[in-house]
């Protein structure tokens, strides 16, 4: 039997409050159904998954700089660090991995500064705007892409 499938899903900060935070923007489901909706979509492809989540900048980097030893991919929502941290773009490219990068609000549509993102560039691909949902596409696409 072949290895499973390994991926790092990665939280940016302030995603710890999903289910409270701005539900008009963000919706109402918590980062933790966010998570069984994950683990039930993995299970089919037989994946394996890790989450974690920071509000801190140097923790997210380290976690992503440690995926080099163990994941084929990084499913990733770097909240309001898509806009500005070229240190977790540069940790992303590091690691060689493929990265999909996902935003439950549609990122675009929202203000200028929101418009721009040092990710996307270096990702296969980005969900930007179908909510919860975005996150099970974004996976989705990456096993496809790891499985192919
Ligand atoms: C977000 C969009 C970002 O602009 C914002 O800072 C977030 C969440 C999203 O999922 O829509 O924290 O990444």
């Amino acid at each position: 039997m072949s290895e499973p499938l390994r991926v790092l899903v990665v939280h940016g900060p302030n995603l710890n409050l999903l289910g409270t935070r701005e539900p008009e923007i963000y919706g109402s489901t918590t980062l933790e159904e966010i998570h069984a909706e994950l683990s039930s979509a993995a299970k089919p492809w037989g994946a394996e998954l890790e989450f974690f989540q920071s509000n801190h900048e140097g923790a997210l980097i380290d976690r992503i700089q440690e995926a080099l030893s163990w994941a084929d991919g990084i499913l990733i929502n770097p909240g309001g660090l898509t806009h500005t941290s070229v240190s977790l773009r540069d940790a992303l490219v590091a690691t060689r991995l493929p990265v999909v990068e996902v935003h439950l609000s549609n990122v675009f549509a929202r203000e200028e500064f929101r418009q721009r993102s040092l990710v996307s560039p270096v990702a296969l691909g980005v969900i930007s705007g179908f909510g919860p949902v975005g996150y099970r596409l974004g996976l989705e696409a990456l096993l496809q892409r790891l499985a192919e």
